[in-house]
């Protein structure tokens, strides 16, 4: 069973962590059976499950219901579910109340987007017994400030602001910090400052871990798949085939390559 101090020792170890997207009971299974650490129910199954444009519309019912699909499949994954737009970022009460049915649903874990304006969240759930990844760098659910799914943390203040605001969620309680979309010289730093694990997408090969969206790493997403994610069916006969082809090369350090980063 992957618990916070599996991870936790993992990173102390220099080994690698497999997390991928996961919606339901039969790929949960599949996929910790392949040996994928970290099952994420995430709110980009707006995209690839409900056929939206982003992540906006999901709701925290959505959420809740895929959580318990997955939970039923898994038995040895530590299960993260994301935290939807909307119900979490008005007040840390309003992020308790939503991560509560999230946890109570199936979840090990939750994540919640955002930089310091979110650290107070991360401590009131951490001090309630809710273990939190904190996602930096691109966050999707604020697609409409960014102007776009663009690179984060390219300059020196905006590489500055990330690091400190990575320091502060771990201060207040991160068991886990997620980068999205930024410099590998910068997860670098991010990764080496931390004690709790990182898991980067589009981050580069320093982050502790890696994590993928299931269907762009399968190349079965209609829309266009990120710079950053590679087809791992590509050359594979099964999905099993394809999900221990990532968890290999996640593992022995070969994903992502220079190609897949920044
Ligand atoms: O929702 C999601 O799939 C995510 C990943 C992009 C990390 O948050």
């Amino acid at each position: 069973m992957v618990t916070l101090s599996t991870l936790q020792k993992m990173k102390e170890q220099q080994q690698k962590i497999a997390m991928l997207t996961c919606y339901e009971a039969s790929l949960a299974t599949l996929l910790e059976n392949e040996g994928v650490d970290i099952l994420l129910i995430g709110d980009s199954l707006g995209m690839t499950v409900q056929g939206y444009s982003s992540t906006l519309p999901v709701t925290l019912a959505d959420m809740c219901y895929h959580t318990t699909c997955v939970a039923r499949g898994s038995h040895n994954a530590l299960i993260l579910a994301d935290l939807p737009f909307g119900s979490y970022q008005q007040s840390k009460e309003q992020a308790f109340s939503a991560a509560s049915q999230v946890m109570a649903s199936g979840a090990h874990m939750v994540k919640l987007e955002g930089g310091h304006y979110m650290v107070e969240t991360t401590q009131f759930l951490q001090q309630r017994g809710i273990p939190v990844c904190a996602h930096l760098g691109l966050t999707p659910q604020s697609v409409n400030a960014f102007g776009g799914y663009k690179i984060q943390g390219k300059n020196e203040a905006a590489a500055k602001q990330l690091l400190a605001d990575a320091k502060a969620h771990e201060e207040a309680g991160a068991a886990l910090v997620l980068m999205e979309c930024v410099p590998s010289s910068l997860a670098k730093e991010v990764t080496e400052a931390l004690t709790c694990p990182t898991i980067g997408i589009g981050a580069g090969i320093y982050c502790d871990g890696q994590v993928l969206v299931l269907h762009d790493m399968l190349g079965i997403y209609a829309g266009k798949s990120p710079k950053f994610s590679k087809n791992f069916m590509l050359g594979q006969s099964s999905i099993g085939q394809a999900i221990k082809a990532y968890v290999m090369a996640v593992k022995n350090n070969e994903f992502p390559s220079l190609e897949h980063s920044y």
